[in-house]
């Protein structure tokens, strides 16, 4: 397999493709931005930027001279998977990451996501069977979990309320789960791509951090140098909440269960692998984080 230089992102402005683009400039890959014709999202000036209609032709116009191909594109763009994949055999790109950057096929979720995980699936599975015909096309899925520094900010039913110095601790706090920092999922993609022949057809575990609320709450509480206020929740009633909104077509209920996901007591749902040794992050260059080293990124 020859060296990768040249790599397309589509979704380069999304929550992961932004990291994931500096990440991949910053390694000294040749980056293109592909983005949709009707994208109001704003990209960086000093990254060559194609806009593109999403059709075969166009893209696989798009795609040329790409190396490699990082589809990052958020929900509504997952069912265009399987075109990307078409466009990116066509043009001769020999490496195309598929949008997992979440639980991967083993994942263990709740049955109220199977129609979501069936359609990420499709693309994937294509990808599969495109490169067991065509040895010329690889794939790589990054299964990252939690994306745990993004995620805790963004949503403080995860907790840990940052400007409130509040949390809210499921059961006994102790439910473990795998967390990559958005660095470490930038770094996923660039080490996958320095490492071509390792990485070629699988999925790969990613890791920054294995923890639990505990240890998270630990650290705030060291951090900030004050007690935080606690309520006390079971992940019980949390997925019952989840799985009524979800019967009465209520909005929220994606949150509360993809919260229970990482949660559910005694499950071990929100686990990638059972423990760095056997995750991918060293061959990766993923780096190990600790709970402090999260929480001060969250209150920096
Ligand atoms: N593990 C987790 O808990 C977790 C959490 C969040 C996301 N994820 C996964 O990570 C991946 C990326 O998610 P994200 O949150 O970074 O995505 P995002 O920010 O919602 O969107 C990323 C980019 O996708 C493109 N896009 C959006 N809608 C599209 C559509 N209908 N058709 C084509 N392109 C579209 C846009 O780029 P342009 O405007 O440039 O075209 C957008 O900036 C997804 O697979 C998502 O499911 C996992």
């Amino acid at each position: 397999m020859s060296p990768i230089n040249n790599v397309a992102v589509i979704g380069a402005s999304g929550n992961f493709g932004t990291p994931i683009t500096q990440a991949l400039q910053a390694s000294g890959f040749k980056v293109t931005i592909v983005t949709r014709e009707t994208s109001t999202t704003v990209h960086p000036p000093d990254i060559s930027t194609v806009r593109t209609e999403y059709t075969l032709e166009a893209l696989t116009k798009a795609l040329n001279n790409q190396d490699a191909v990082v589809c990052v594109v958020g929900p509504g763009g997952v069912p265009l998977q399987k075109t990307f994949v078409d466009a990116a055999e066509a043009a001769g790109v020999q490496r195309f990451i598929i949008d997992d950057f979440g639980w991967g096929p083993d994942a263990r979720g709740f049955p109220e996501f199977d129609a979501i995980h069936a359609i990420r699936r499709e693309g994937w599975d294509y990808a599969a069977k495109k490169a067991k015909d065509n040895k010329n096309f690889t794939w790589t899925g990054l299964t990252t979990g939690n994306p745990i520094d993004w995620a805790m900010k963004k949503f403080p039913l995860m907790g840990f309320d940052i400007s409130k110095h509040e949390a809210i601790i499921y059961d006994q706090g102790k439910e473990r789960f795998t967390g990559t920092t958005l660095e470490g999922i930038g770094q996923a993609v660039v080490g996958t791509l320095q490492h071509p022949e390792e990485t070629a057809n699988r999925f790969l575990k990613v890791q920054s951090i294995q923890t639990c609320q505990n240890e998270l709450l630990d650290a705030f509480e060291r951090i900030t140098g004050e007690k935080w206020k606690v309520a006390r929740m079971t992940s019980k009633e949390l997925i019952e909440k989840g799985k009524e909104e979800n019967k009465a077509c209520v909005g929220g209920w994606v949150l509360k269960l993809a919260v229970s996901h990482l949660y559910d007591v005694g499950q071990g749902r929100g686990m990638v692998a059972p423990s760095r040794k056997e995750a991918d992050a060293e061959l990766l260059g993923v780096k190990e984080e600790s709970a402090e080293d999260i929480v001060a990124k969250l209150l920096g």
